[in-house]
């Protein structure tokens, strides 16, 4: 139970069988209050309800924790509604202890000479500038609170590494590397912790469009994509929601009170930097 006692924001968490889903329960069977949160319904043509988490999808999630556990539709693109969530949080729950930055779209994919202004900005604003104001709210919340805080961005692989197609997820995840180095030193002297977790490949909702994607663009059957993925990953599969949950509860608990800037890698050894 490490996390007895704590609140935690997880955003883009409404979406079943997500990362933020597995980040959530994981925090939750630790003894942590949770507020499930995600954008609820689409809003526009960057978000397709095919690709996102919706209301009665969140609620769902919410009502499955072992602990208290409220929702807040938020769209983090939006400031004013991410203060919102963070105030929900306070309200709510009593406190605001741990914040995950996981919301983020990884569907539009395009070749280079295809991907439009609306398309690039779309990726950034939710992937990279949603965790900026993300990261603001909650540390802004718990230097008030005076008894430090955990925030944990979920960057990737492509935090660290480029992929074909994607330009724009790798530049926001590798926007995230920046972020972290600069918010820490700023936040380490309040005892707040600023870290991002990268894992490689995990078949997610959106890992499986990933999947899809990358073996048409190869050529190839999905069942052989895969099989080739594992063949590069030492640890010989891809990543689960659990892994990359595990990550995230050790970086959020005491033993990892000294880690902050860091950006560390969930990919079974697949990226080795
Ligand atoms: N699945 C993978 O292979 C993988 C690998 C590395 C990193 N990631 C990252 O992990 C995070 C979670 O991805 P996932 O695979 O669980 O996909 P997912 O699609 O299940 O989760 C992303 C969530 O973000 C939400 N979202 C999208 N736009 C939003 C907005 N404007 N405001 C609030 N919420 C919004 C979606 O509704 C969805 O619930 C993402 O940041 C993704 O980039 C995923």
């Amino acid at each position: 139970m490490r996390f007895a006692g704590k609140v935690a924001v997880v955003t883009g968490s409404g979406r079943k069988g997500g990362l933020g889903e597995s980040i959530a329960r994981r925090l939750s069977e630790e003894g942590a209050k949770l507020v499930i949160s995600d954008i609820g319904g689409s809003r526009d043509a960057a978000t397709p309800d095919a690709m996102i988490g919706g209301t009665a999808e969140m609620q769902d999630i919410a009502a499955s924790l072992p602990t208290q556990a409220s929702t807040f539709a938020c769209d983090v693109r939006d400031p004013a509604q991410v203060a919102a969530l963070a105030d929900h949080a306070i309200t709510t729950h009593g406190s605001l202890d741990i914040w995950v930055n996981n919301a983020g779209i990884g569907y539009i994919m395009k070749p280079l000479g295809e991907v439009s202004p609306d398309d690039w900005r779309a990726v950034i604003d939710v992937n990279l500038t949603g965790a900026w104001f993300g990261l603001q709210a909650a540390a802004e919340r718990m230097i008030k609170q005076g008894r430090g805080g955990r925030i944990v961005n979920i960057a990737s692989q492509a935090a660290k590494s480029g992929f074909p197609h994607a330009q724009a997820y790798t530049a926001s995840k590798h926007g995230l590397v920046g972020l972290v180095r600069s918010a820490s030193i700023e936040l380490g002297p309040e005892g707040i912790t600023v870290n991002n977790v990268c894992p490689n490949h995990v078949t997610t909702g959106l890992g499986k469009w990933q999947n899809e994607h990358f073996a048409e663009l190869q050529g190839i059957s999905v069942e052989e994509y895969l099989k080739r993925m594992a063949g590069r990953i030492p640890m010989g599969r891809p990543g689960l929601p659990q892994d990359t949950a595990s990550a995230v509860a050790f970086l959020c608990s005491d033993e990892a009170a000294y880690i902050t800037g860091e950006s560390m890698n969930v990919s079974g050894g697949e990226e080795p930097h």
